[in-house]
């Protein structure tokens, strides 16, 4: 699961001049843009003293510490080091350890696996739009929720009836009473495919849902009128109890620039507040599942949310969540962009040498 790409910001959400947290798997990672306004991702640890790099600030494209002041530059490679006694080089060792990093379709990407797989990957962007589809909006919001039990969600249609009656089923007031129909289900090792049909008013209209590996959604999903949109859930594990879940919405009507703006305020009011509606109560599933909680019930339609769960738990890896930064870092060894990075003049060939004071006597402990 963890080779694979996952969206983890908006670009508008990183502009230049200040490094940003983020967590994906529940790695802690900084980014920012480097001199050419690419953005570069880096465990959040400064390789030299273990300080968060977050804390830092963005000098000349390169992301400064805050402890000692080292720079880095986008590869990780340290490029200036203040403080160096004359005659002595940055060590060749002093390398932030670097994660996969792109920016497409508006948002800023992260590879949190084997960096020698990144390149070969392409992203999980849909491929097959309808014709004159386009990109109309970015919605994304922090859940309290891991992504199996947010996929979850979005399958569990009876909850839209309980709880966003007011919000999402407001907009279809004749569907809000019937269940819809739910006629398919087919599943392989890299997708499920749930089908089912709406009701509004006399019309009963498709929808398909389609989670597809390692943990994202596509909707299509048909409106009154002959038309349609596509939303793509991209479900990013931000750590073992958050997702951060990134809504995409590919359509191809009211893309006029006035019609536009409007429908998308509407949408995302909409949705947003929806998702506040879902928040408590997916929070405190969380909580109960930390502890165990299991269903008893054996209502109808869980039959569906528990063959998604069984789907779903074979991309799942032992080492799926953070465990220590020296994990984290030996995934980050290979990486081929460090690799190819040009080492710059003032990094000596060789690894650190000893202190110009020597070795120190040997009475014990470490030097950590
Ligand atoms: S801890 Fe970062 S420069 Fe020393
Ligand atoms: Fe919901």
């Amino acid at each position: 699961m963890r080779d694979a790409w996952y969206p983890v910001l908006l670009s508008k959400e990183l502009p230049g001049g200040q490094p940003l947290p983020v967590k994906l798997f529940g790695d802690p990672l900084v980014l920012f843009r480097d001199e050419s306004g690419q953005p570069a991702c880096f465990l959040d640890a400064c390789p030299h003293r273990f300080v968060p790099l977050s804390l830092g600030k963005v000098r000349r494209g390169r992301l400064a510490c805050a402890y000692h002041g080292w720079q880095y530059n986008g590869a990780g490679r340290c490029v200036h080091l203040p403080l160096l006694p004359e005659g002595q080089s940055i060590p060749r060792t002093a390398v932030a350890h670097a994660y996969p990093c792109m920016e497409r379709e508006g948002a800023v990407w992260i590879w949190p696996g084997d960096p020698r797989r990144a390149a070969a990957s392409p992203l999980p962007l849909p491929t097959e739009l309808p014709e004159g589809f386009e990109l109309t909006n970015q919605l994304h919001k922090r859940i309290p929720s891991r992504y199996d039990y947010l996929i979850e969600h979005v399958l569990d249609l009876p909850h839209f009836f309980q709880v966003h009656a007011a919000t999402l089923l407001r907009l279809y007031p004749a569907s809000r009473k019937s269940l819809p129909e739910v006629v398919d289900v087919q599943e392989s090792a890299e997708e499920m495919t749930v089908r089912f049909y709406y009701q509004i008013f006399s019309q009963r209209l498709p929808v398909t849902m389609k989670i597809f590996r390692p943990c994202h959604m596509r909707v299509d999903m048909a409106l009154p009128g002959g038309r349609s949109f596509t939303a793509l859930f991209f479900n990013t594990p931000t750590d073992e109890t958050h997702t951060r879940g990134n809504m995409f919405v590919y359509r191809g009507f009211l893309t006029a620039p006035v019609l536009r703006q409007l429908s998308n305020w509407l949408l995302e009011l909409t949705f947003y507040k929806a998702i506040n509606e879902d928040m408590h109560l997916l929070s405190g599933q969380m909580e109960n599942l930390a502890m165990k909680a299991k269903s008893t019930t054996g209502y109808f339609f869980d039959a569906l949310l528990n063959r998604y769960h069984r789907w779903q738990r074979h991309a799942d890896e032992q080492d799926l969540w953070f465990q220590g930064f020296e994990h984290a870092r030996q995934r980050c060894a290979a990486s081929p962009a460090l690799e190819s990075a040009a080492v710059p003049p003032e990094v000596e060939a060789a690894p650190a040498g000893p202190a110009p004071w020597g070795r120190p006597p040997a009475f014990g402990g470490s030097d950590r």
